[in-house]
C-alpha cells in the first residue's frame, strides 16, 4: 500500500494529526487559493455505500486543488457482472488514476488492497474507521477550544455500529481528551466507557449525537420516535442543561426528532454545519499529503 495512504486514524502519529489540522487551517486562510502543482492529478471517488457529505466534499475539495475527477457508479460498473472489490480497484490503477477515495459497506475493505499503489483515501469502511470525518471533528473542536487537551467529550447513540464513534474513541483519547459513551445497552461497546446521558450532558464540553445505523441492521422497534428521542436523544431539557461553553456535534446526516430536537440543530450551541464546512478543509490537507507534499510553512 502507498505511504501515503490514510485508511485508519491509527495510520497517522500524533505529530502528522497535528500537521493536517494545521494544514486545513491555513488552506481556510494564507493557503486558501493553493493548488497541486502536478501535472497531472486524476482521483477516482468509488462509492459503494451512499453519502453526501463525505462524497461531495472530497469532490470539492478535490476540484479546488485542481485534480481531475471522475465518479464510479457500482449500480453501472461490472460489479453487476460479478466483479470482485479487487479486481474493481486493480483496474482503476491499471487505467491510470493517481488517487482513490473508496467508501466500503465491509468492515477493513482496505486489508484486500494491500498491494494497490495508488494512495487509497478512506472515506468510510463498514463500522471500521472514518478518518476524515475523525478530523473534521477535531478540526471543530480546536476552533472551538483551542486544545484538545482535557476536552470531556460525550458521545450518544448507536455506538456499536459506528465508525465515527471508533475512529474518535482511540483519536481523542490519544490527543488527551477524555470520551464517554451512552445510549441503549444494546448499543454499547466493550471498552468504549459508559455514562448516564443525564449526568453526561452536564459534564461534556462536546456532546456529539450519533444516528441509528438502521443500514448495518440497527434497531429498536420496540420504541418510538418521540420515545426513543425522550430516552437517548439531545432533547430541549438536556441541551439546557449542558456548560454556558459547550457545543454540539453531529456527523450528519442527522434523523431530526429522533436522536435530535430539530430545533436544535439550528441552535447557538449546535456546530454542526461548521463541521460539514470544515469537512473540505481536512480532504484538502489529506489529499495534498496523498499526493507527498510537506506540511505548510505559516506565511
Ligand atoms: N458524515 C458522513 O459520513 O456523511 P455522509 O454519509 O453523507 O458522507
Amino acid at each position: 500500500m502507498n505511504q501515503n495512504s490514510l485508511c485508519s486514524m491509527n495510520d497517522l502519529s500524533v505529530d502528522e494529526i497535528l500537521s493536517i489540522l494545521n494544514d486545513a487551517r491555513l488552506f481556510n486562510s494564507s493557503y486558501s487559493d493553493w493548488q497541486l502543482p502536478l501535472k497531472k492529478c486524476l482521483v477516482a471517488n468509488l462509492f459503494f455505500e451512499p453519502s453526501t457529505r463525505t462524497h461531495y466534499s472530497f469532490e470539492s475539495a478535490e476540484l479546488q486543488l485542481g485534480c481531475k475527477v471522475v465518479d464510479f457508479n457500482a449500480e453501472t460498473s461490472s460489479v453487476t457482472k460479478g466483479e470482485t472489490f479487487f479486481d474493481t480497484i486493480k483496474t482503476f490503477e491499471m487505467v491510470g488514476y493517481d488517487a482513490f477515495v473508496i467508501r466500503h459497506p465491509k468492515t477493513e475493505y482496505f486489508k484486500e488492497l494491500e498491494e494497490i499503489q495508488v494512495p487509497i483515501l478512506n472515506a468510510g469502511d463498514g463500522a471500521g474507521n472514518h478518518p476524515t470525518q475523525c478530523l473534521l471533528d477535531l478540526l471543530t473542536m480546536q476552533n472551538e477550544f483551542g486544545t484538545l487537551k482535557g476536552l470531556k467529550i460525550v458521545i450518544c447513540g448507536d455506538i456499536l455500529h459506528s465508525r465515527v464513534a471508533a475512529s474518535n474513541k482511540s483519536t481523542l483519547e490519544r490527543m488527551g481528551s477524555e470520551v464517554r459513551f451512552c445510549g441503549p445497552e444494546e448499543w454499547e461497546r466493550p471498552g468504549y466507557p459508559t455514562m448516564p446521558l443525564d449526568e453526561a450532558v452536564e459534564w461534556a464540553d462536546v456532546v456529539m449525537m450519533l444516528r441509528i445505523q438502521r443500514e448495518r441492521g440497527a434497531t429498536l422497534a420496540h420504541l418510538t420516535k418521540e420515545q426513543y428521542l425522550q430516552r437517548y436523544g439531545l432533547t430541549k431539557e438536556r441541551y439546557n442543561r449542558m456548560k454556558k461553553h459547550a457545543i454540539v456535534m453531529h456527523p450528519a446526516p442527522f434523523n431530526r426528532d429522533i436522536e435530535i430536537d430539530s430545533d436544535l440543530v439550528e441552535a447557538p450551541k449546535s456546530r454542526i454545519f461548521e463541521q460539514m464546512a470544515n469537512g473540505v478543509l481536512v480532504r484538502k490537507a489529506v489529499l495534498k499529503r496523498a499526493f507527498g507534499f510537506a506540511p505548510f510553512e505559516e506565511k
